[in-house]
């Protein structure tokens, strides 16, 4: 695929690399730049930072570096043509139809295993979501979800599908389509386990929510059965999942995570349900930040997820004792592995965000998201008065002490003073009381973490080579490597020095082989450029690590001003340190040939070293 210089130059100039990169990265404002957690590596202070005058973000810990096209090829893996149309999609920017359906012509990569079970995926998902919408064999099915109140939009947003009842009808379908090897068909985990030989449907019989990847890709199914029935029907479970395959690991998986995304960061919060269910209908509520888990707790990689773009999160669980616990669990991880804020909405009279929409309405769903909110201290308080009798003294004891325990999780000292006047008032004890309990636990608990942490620690020391996430030091720059990155920010701003360093006495050279090598670079792009741009170098520039230098350079603050004067210092001190480096090259080889005695060598060496000693005392 190829992009004109035309759209490419609209795509460039319309796009704000800030909109782009905040649909992934919680950005917030410090000084000139916007920082936010590194979406390439796991971190716990923010080193990621967006400039936007300069249209570029760079990573202090990591060093990855770029444009906004660069992002999007390195967090999404696309080539600089999909970038450049995702972008578009992004920003909003028109693209040229024809060159769109170029795009959406090519699919994944079909010489990789992944690549054969993605094609695989998106032939079976289009294969259920068919039978469903368009077939009698599908009536049922799509009777049963329009009974609960799904759109058919709804159901193509979701792509939802329905699996025929005979076991071989998906293995005949993909015969049609390609040659898939049998083992591979096996790996996909479309296909039931105990059938040897025959590949028969997991999921027959089955109405079919696709799972997609954070990149919006089919990577796995799970599929409800619909039929109450007796007998076999009965006893099956209700959601049967896809095994774990090479694209599909359920801990790290969240249900509508791609589509959720950027909702999830213009509402500044996410929506956790439970349940499939309840993440779609509140979509077609209008809720669209919504998220569920694959039916298990909440892991530390699905919290990862969350906390990159968002720093708050509502729990949107059943109303039932199960939800109850669930909510307990997830508020008890979410407060001990991350900073989110946390409130929880349970739904009333045991039913779920799904059943409460229906009964009640979309309008009154997004009410009680909205004023029906619990703190969390609000939730525990309701949780703890379950298991106990508070009519008992000793069971109000037990209350007061948890919720003294609970509320180490609450940051805010004004909020902790409610809950002490709170608990003040109901109970009819001295607040002072409260407080100084509230302490106790409170230095017990830190005792404990520190205690914990320095364990961790140490074994850690004693047991894993801590891997360093951290690729290249932040080191001081020495004043050659200065004098040469200045020297090419100059010249990606003020390409016409490119004419002042040919026309040197000797032949130019930076001492450093990637800057001469992105010297060299820059040459021919700005030959071919008709304005060349520190922009369009990046994407000019196929390798990574020359990006991130270029990024690098750019980034320096340097003022905008320049003279001649300082380019010629530059010039002269790389000069210099180019003629050492020979120099020293040339003595080297000087003695390999005294040793071997070769004189014609010698000779031809003399003469350069006393070439080059001069020109090191005239520079
Ligand atoms: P629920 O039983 O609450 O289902 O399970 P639901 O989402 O409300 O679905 P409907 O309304 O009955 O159709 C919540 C989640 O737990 C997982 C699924 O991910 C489900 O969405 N689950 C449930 C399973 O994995 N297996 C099961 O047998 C049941
Ligand atoms: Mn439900």
């Amino acid at each position: 695929m190829w992009i004109p210089d035309e759209t490419l130059e609209r795509v460039r100039s319309q796009v704000n690399i800030v909109d782009v990169v905040s649909q992934f990265v919680q950005l917030k404002k410090q000084g000139k730049n916007l920082f936010g957690y590194c979406p390439f590596h796991d971190e716990r202070t923010p080193s990621f930072s967006v400039r936007e005058e300069k249209q570029l973000f760079h990573c202090f810990s990591c060093g990855r570096g770029g444009n906004v096209f660069t992002f999007l090829m390195e967090l999404e893996g696309l080539s600089f043509p999909e970038a450049v149309l995702k972008v578009a999609e992004l920003a909003a920017v028109e693209i040229d139809p024809a060159i769109q359906a170029q795009q959406q012509q090519q699919k994944p990569a079909a010489d990789t295993k992944q690549g054969k079970l993605l094609n695989l995926y998106e032939w079976t998902s289009e294969f259920y979501h068919h039978i469903l919408l368009n077939t009698t064999t599908g009536e049922e099915a799509l009777n049963y979800l329009l009974e609960r109140g799904l759109t058919r939009e709804t159901i193509k947003q979701f792509r939802l599908g329905y699996s025929p009842p005979q076991r071989v009808a998906l293995k005949q379908y993909l015969s049609g389509k390609a040659d898939y090897e049998n083992a591979l068909l096996k790996e996909s985990g479309l296909f039931s386990d105990r059938s040897d030989d025959e590949l028969l449907d997991r999921f027959s019989n089955r109405i079919i929510f696709p799972i997609r990847n954070r990149q919006g890709q089919i990577i796995a199914f799970s599929g409800r059965k619909f039929l109450e029935g007796e007998g076999e029907q009965a006893n099956i479970p209700k959601y049967l999942n896809s095994p774990e395959t090479a694209l599909f690991n359920k801990s790290t998986v969240l249900f509508n995570y791609d589509s959720a995304r950027s909702s999830i960061r213009r509402e500044g919060m996410v929506i956790l349900f439970e349940g499939f269910m309840d993440v779609i209908s509140a979509w077609q509520a209008g809720v669209k930040n919504g998220v569920a888990s694959m039916g298990t707790s909440l892991t530390e990689e699905q919290i990862h997820l969350l906390d990159k773009v968002t720093d708050s999160i509502v729990i949107a669980y059943d109303g039932d004792t199960p939800g109850m616990e669930a909510a307990k669990r997830a508020t008890d991880f979410l407060t001990e592995k991350s900073h989110f804020a946390v409130e929880v909405v349970l739904f009333p009279e045991k039913s779920d965000p799904d059943d409460y929409i229906k009964n009640k309405g979309p309008e009154a769903f997004k009410e009680l998201l909205a004023h029906g909110r619990e703190t969390l201290i609000g939730f525990l308080m309701r949780y703890h008065r379950l298991s106990l009798n508070l009519n008992n003294e000793s069971d109000q004891l037990t209350y007061i002490e948890q919720i003294l325990k609970e509320m180490i999780r609450v940051p805010s000292a004004i909020e902790r003073e409610m809950y002490f006047q709170q608990l003040a008032e109901e109970f009819q004890l001295p607040i002072d009381t409260l407080k100084e309990q509230f302490h106790q636990y409170l230095q017990a608990f830190q005792r404990k973490r520190t205690q914990e942490r320095k364990q961790e620690f140490d074994t850690q020391k004693q047991e894993a080579p801590v891997i360093p996430q951290v690729r290249k030091q932040v080191r001081s720059l020495n004043p050659l490597e200065k004098a040469e990155r200045l020297l090419l920010y100059r010249l990606f701003h003020h390409p016409e020095i490119l004419g002042k360093l040919h026309s040197q006495p000797e032949p130019f050279q930076f001492a450093n082989e990637d800057s001469q090598l992105l010297f060299m670079l820059f040459e021919s792009y700005a030959a071919e450029a008709t304005e060349p741009r520190v922009d369009g170098f990046i994407d000019y520039i196929k390798e990574r690590e020359l990006k991130e230098k270029v990024t690098e350079i750019e980034l320096m603050s340097v003022s905008e001003e320049f003279n001649d004067e300082e380019v010629e210092d530059c010039i002269k001190r790389i000069n210099q340190a180019s003629l050492y480096h020979q120099l020293e090259d040339s003595k080297k080889a000087m003695q390999e040939a005294s040793r071997t005695g070769d004189l014609d060598t010698q000779r031809t060496l003399m003469m350069e070293i006393v070439k080059l000693t001069r020109q090191l005392k005239n520079n």
